[in-house]
């Protein structure tokens, strides 16, 4: 299996500088010999560079913080996207703030609609990300990634030609959620957004939560993307975000989680976002990320599949 890196050091996204640094890093910590050592071909496309350029006779929407940037990221995120997807590797996309998104996911999208198979979004993430310019307090706009991809209105000439792939908003799975402002909490009760928040977590456990995702992707004959903000992980385990969260996911459920992905066989594409490495303690998160990325591509205890059931 081929796994395609794609580094997409955008940081204009989130309030904190640093971002920009999420590839390095992950690359300092070893994900690509890693990865080999499962025994997948990697290919590293590097990281993306984009001109700060786009359609200036156009008024970007008020409430969006540096929304020309981040419209040069999109549109060159989602066409590299597309472009990843027809070699037929599997993209694994190096952040960057959570904009990323709006372009690696728009791009495999359209990938999948021309397969004819249906795109799932799997959210793993303290936050909703279901503003949009009309909503959002901060203005910033990795708040923004999730509504967008939903075709939510008010940044509607983002990707400029870039053909637009909206999700249906019942193929997006918010996990992991702990945060949510006031009226973001009105737009996903009005979408009817799926949602495993952090009280689930705690009733049902994660292994219940995402069987039944996998259930769902799997009945209709779908493909997941997942998309991996490290804010979904406590912050005990992983300081290096910006946005940190108490009551994140352990170190033991979100390995679980990594593990019943990658048996599902139904993931088709990564994120990995959020990563800020000027605000971790000594690449301890960057080396967190990785191991749980080890987990995503099939790394095992043992060695062998683990059996979904107790022995007799
Ligand atoms: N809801 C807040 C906002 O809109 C926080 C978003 C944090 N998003 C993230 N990708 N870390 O600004
Ligand atoms: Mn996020
Ligand atoms: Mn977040
Ligand atoms: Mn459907």
């Amino acid at each position: 299996e081929r796994v395609a890196l794609l580094g997409v050091p955008v940081e204009v996204g989130a309030a904190q500088r640093g971002t920009l640094m999420g590839p390095a890093a992950l690359r300092t910590a070893g994900l690509v010999p890693m990865l080999e050592s499962l025994g997948l071909l990697v290919e590293d496309h590097g990281d993306l560079m984009v001109a700060p350029d786009s359609d200036l006779a156009q008024n970007p929407p008020s409430n969006a913080r540096q929304y020309r940037e981040i419209q040069s990221w999109a549109r060159a995120v989602s066409a590299r996207a597309y472009q990843l997807a027809c070699s037929g590797a599997l993209p694994l996309f190096l952040g960057g703030d959570h904009t990323l998104s709006m372009g690696s996911v728009n791009g495999m999208a359209r990938f999948w609609r021309e397969q004819g198979r249906e795109l799932f979004l799997l959210w793993l993430d303290a936050h909703a990300d279901y503003n949009t310019p009309s909503t959002t307090v901060t203005g910033n706009m990795h708040g923004m990634s999730a509504a967008f991809l939903c075709g939510e209105p008010g940044l509607d000439q983002l990707l400029g030609d870039e053909p637009r792939m909206p999700l249906d908003p019942q193929h997006l799975h918010l996990f992991g959620v702990r945060s949510v402002d006031r009226q973001e909490r009105l737009l996903l009760q009005q979408r009817r957004i799926n949602i495993a928040d952090m009280r689930q977590i705690d009733e049902f456990g994660v292994g219940v939560l995402i069987r039944q995702i996998i259930e769902q992707v799997q009945s209709c004959g779908g493909v997941l993307h997942v998309s991996f903000d490290v804010d979904f992980l406590d912050p005990q385990l992983a300081p290096g975000v910006g946005t940190m969260v108490p009551g994140g996911a352990t170190y033991r459920e979100a390995h679980l989680v990594m593990e019943l992905l990658h048996d599902s066989g139904l993931v088709g594409s990564v994120d990995i976002v959020e990563l800020n490495p000027f605000l971790d303690e000594r690449g301890r998160t960057a080396c967190t990320v990785v191991e749980l990325i080890g987990s995503l591509f099939g790394q095992r205890i043992t060695g062998w599949a683990t059996p979904s059931a107790m022995p007799p």
